[in-house]
């Protein structure tokens, strides 16, 4: 229980937190766009689209069929299992527009990163009002807030069920 609320609680919103804030480092007129206003539906929406483009739990959601279903000309039949990978769902043209794009004003509230049906993130109130509360104060606190080393010197995690970094120098 104690393991689960630590790596499915913490983990996923400090990833979300440095992850974001790496994001909004490197498109400066998004982060301009949060920072200067006061609109909090601007800042529910930048969470929702961070959440969407950075997907950090992207080690496909399991489940198995319980009627027969026709995907992209494939049937999967009752009982067969299945790997669906909500990364590639929230990246989906038809459902966001120029998806690889960060735009904090799409509000794309019908993503996926917090998986979806009955097994869906019971944590998602909290980890929104969390990621609320840090991207409304962080930048506006810290408006000199920048990296302290080259992107590509970045450790990102690459070997983990959490996509985020293992740390992110910045200086202001
Ligand atoms: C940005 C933060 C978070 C993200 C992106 C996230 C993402 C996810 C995802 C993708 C799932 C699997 C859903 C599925 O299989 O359909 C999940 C499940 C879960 N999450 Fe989160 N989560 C976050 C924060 C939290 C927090 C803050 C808590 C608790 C305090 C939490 C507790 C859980 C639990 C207990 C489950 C298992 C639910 C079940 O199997 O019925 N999560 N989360």
């Amino acid at each position: 229980m104690g393991m689960l609320l630590l790596t499915a609680g913490h983990e996923t919103t400090a990833n979300m937190i440095a992850l974001g804030t790496l994001a909004l480092l490197q498109n400066p007129d998004q982060l301009d766009r949060l920072r200067e206003s006061e609109d909090p539906k601007v800042v529910a929406s930048a969470v929702e689209e961070l959440l969407r483009h950075l997907t950090i739990v992207h080690s496909g959601r399991r489940r198995v069929a319980l009627a027969d279903i026709e995907v992209g000309g494939v049937t999967i039949r009752t009982g067969e299992g299945v790997v669906l990978s909500n990364d590639a769902a929230n990246r989906d043209p038809d459902a966001f527009p120029v998806p690889d794009l960060l735009d904090i004003g799409r509000n794309p509230r019908h993503h996926v990163a917090f998986g979806f049906g009955v097994h869906q993130c019971l944590g998602q109130p909290l980890a929104r009002v969390e990621l609320q509360v840090v991207y409304s104060t962080l930048y506006r606190r810290i408006p000199t807030l920048k990296l302290a080393v080259d992107p590509d010197e970045i450790p990102f995690k690459h070997d983990g069920n959490v996509y985020g970094v293992y740390e992110l120098p910045v200086t202001w």
